[in-house]
């Protein structure tokens, strides 16, 4: 079986629900349901053998020595982290205690019982940690695109966390020899999204008839992704990885902000003609920028693609209308949502 951290939230429910459906292997997976993690979205596999939920702390060493113990992963997974740039301006202490002492505690954990484990046990066994393409900081409009080689140079909170715990991961590889394995990806996009995050905001604000906020001037750029997308390459990465090596992952496909809010509302313009406010795009409105707000991510994945046979399956104009769809059909999901913490975070960033 694998162990899978952070797996009640965006990535990580799409990551489980996937493997439970394509693998006869099972899943254990420890999650400390924090705003961002939320069961309803495993109800699919709640009563399935194959999925074991357990609530727990990264953090909680001796917690996870139990359950490494308990259940003999051939693999750790690691999702879980605090994921929300604006959070972390608001308030960086939860990042750096999950993205960096968690980290090191889920790190100190599995090295335990690694060097328990057989030889055999020894050779076979990954520890998969998951990051971001944030790590490397922000591009001008005629840089390359980032490669596994770029100098780290985090700008914000969440990213200085994420590339600490990319550091942590890659000195355990080198100094104790833990067979690690590293993905930085682009932003991800899909259903079970949690609001907070550019593309869930603009769909739900939209069916609402509420305005869509675009920082500053809306040019800033990302490499987006749909999350299945980043499902298959994290599989390939730990079928097929070289251990202590690092896989970029993204989609060759940059937009704008304001480019990715207009696809959003000309596709509901199509599909969902029936919102308080048509056309969308009258939504729209500019607010203050980001404090520090990176100008342009962009992922070079010709390492994956050449190496392990990656490659996207959907285009930004597939992934969007999946996207958009899901949340359409999942009202009940936004409902819930909408009603619980996430109204506190709303009033907060947005007045
Ligand atoms: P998310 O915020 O939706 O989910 C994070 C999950 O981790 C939640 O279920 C939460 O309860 C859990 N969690 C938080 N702290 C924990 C702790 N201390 N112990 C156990 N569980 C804890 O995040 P996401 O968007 O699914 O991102 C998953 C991972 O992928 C993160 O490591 C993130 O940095 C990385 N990533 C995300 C993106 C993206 O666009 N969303 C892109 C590249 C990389
Ligand atoms: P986000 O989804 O928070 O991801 P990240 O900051 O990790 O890239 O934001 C994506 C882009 O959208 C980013 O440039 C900030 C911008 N953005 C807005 O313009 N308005 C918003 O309300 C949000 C949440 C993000």
């Amino acid at each position: 079986m694998i162990l899978v951290t952070g797996g009640a939230g965006f990535i990580g429910t799409n990551f489980i629900l996937e493997w439970v459906k394509q693998h006869n292997e099972a899943v254990v997976n420890l999650d400390k349901l924090t705003y961002a993690g939320n069961l309803q979205n495993l109800s699919e596999v709640q009563s399935n053998p194959r999925h074991v939920f357990i609530h727990g702390d990264i953090g909680d060493q001796e917690l996870v020595l139990r359950l490494l113990q308990e259940y003999q992963p051939r693999a750790v997974i690691n999702f879980a982290a605090e994921s929300h740039v604006d959070r972390s301006i608001h308030g960086p202490e939860d990042f750096i205690q999950t993205n960096v002492v968690g980290t090191f505690h889920l790190l100190e954990a599995v090295r335990q019982h690694w060097n328990v484990m057989s030889d055999e046990g020894k050779a076979e066994f990954r520890f998969l940690h998951v990051s971001t393409d944030e790590v490397y900081g922000s591009l001008g409009n005629d840089d390359p695109p980032f490669t596994e080689t770029t100098p780290y140079a985090p700008n914000s909170p969440y990213s200085a966390s994420k590339a600490a715990s990319d550091h942590l991961v890659r000195a355990y590889h080198h100094t104790y020899g833990l067979p690690t394995l590293t993905t930085n990806c682009s932003n991800n996009y899909g259903p079970f999204q949690f609001p907070e995050k550019l593309v869930p905001l603009i769909i739900m604000n939209a069916i609402a008839g509420k305005t869509l906020p675009i920082y500053g001037d809306g040019q800033n750029i990302r490499d987006w992704l749909y999350v299945s997308d980043h499902c298959s390459a994290i599989r390939a990465v730990l079928a097929h990885g070289n251990v202590g090596e690092i896989y970029n992952i993204g989609g060759n496909n940059e937009q704008s902000n304001l480019d990715v809010v207009t696809a959003i509302c000309t596709m509901l313009d199509q599909v969902h003609p029936s919102s308080p406010i048509v056309p969308h795009a009258e939504l729209i409105q500019y607010i203050r920028d980001r404090a520090g707000h990176d100008r342009r991510y962009a992922i070079d994945a010709s390492k994956i693609q050449r190496e392990l046979g990656w490659r996207p399956v959907e285009t930004f104009e597939t992934g969007i209308h999946k996207t958009v769809s899901w949340y359409l059909a999942n009202q009940d999901w936004v409902a819930n949502i909408a009603s619980g913490e996430y109204r506190h975070w709303v009033k907060k960033q947005y007045g």
